[in-house]
């Protein structure tokens, strides 16, 4: 099946904005997390049944430090502190990914920031196997 994605602008965002001033997202932006401990931006992701997936995290971080945070799914951390180093430049977006398990239908992911610099800028999640490839933006 086709990868499903869901954009971080279209979810559900606590301590962040929705920027489109770096070039090479997917969709109509990105959320710039707030440089805050906890800052999260939350998606509901639909599984069409039980399983095992992958999680792709698009982001970009332009600076040298990583901007860790707690991948969550069904309010369980699934994922502590995965890394999302830098990325070269804002504008320079990567992959991170997770293995995670989904129930059939809607799943609750979160990303949550776990240092005082937030979370990386983030684009998108893609949910399943391929993880889909960027289309990029002007
Ligand atoms: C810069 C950059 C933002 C980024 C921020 C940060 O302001 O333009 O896109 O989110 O740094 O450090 O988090």
């Amino acid at each position: 099946a086709a990868a499903a994605e869901y954009q971080a602008e279209n979810a559900t965002i606590v301590d962040g904005v929705v920027e489109s001033n770096h070039t090479g997202y997917t969709g109509s932006g990105f959320v710039n997390y707030n440089n805050a401990v906890g800052s999260y931006v939350e998606f509901t992701i639909n599984a069409a049944a039980a399983g095992s997936s992958t999680l792709t995290l698009r982001y970009a971080n332009g600076t040298t430090t990583n901007r860790p945070m707690d991948i969550s799914v069904n309010g369980a951390v699934v994922s502590a502190g995965l890394a999302f180093g830098g990325t070269g430049a804002w504008t320079n977006w990567a992959d991170a990914k997770v293995n995670v398990t989904l129930k059939a239908g809607a799943n609750v992911v979160r990303a949550t920031a776990t240092t005082a610099n937030g979370g990386p800028n983030l684009d998108r999640i893609t949910e399943g196997s391929g993880g889909g490839t960027p289309t990029g933006t002007p």
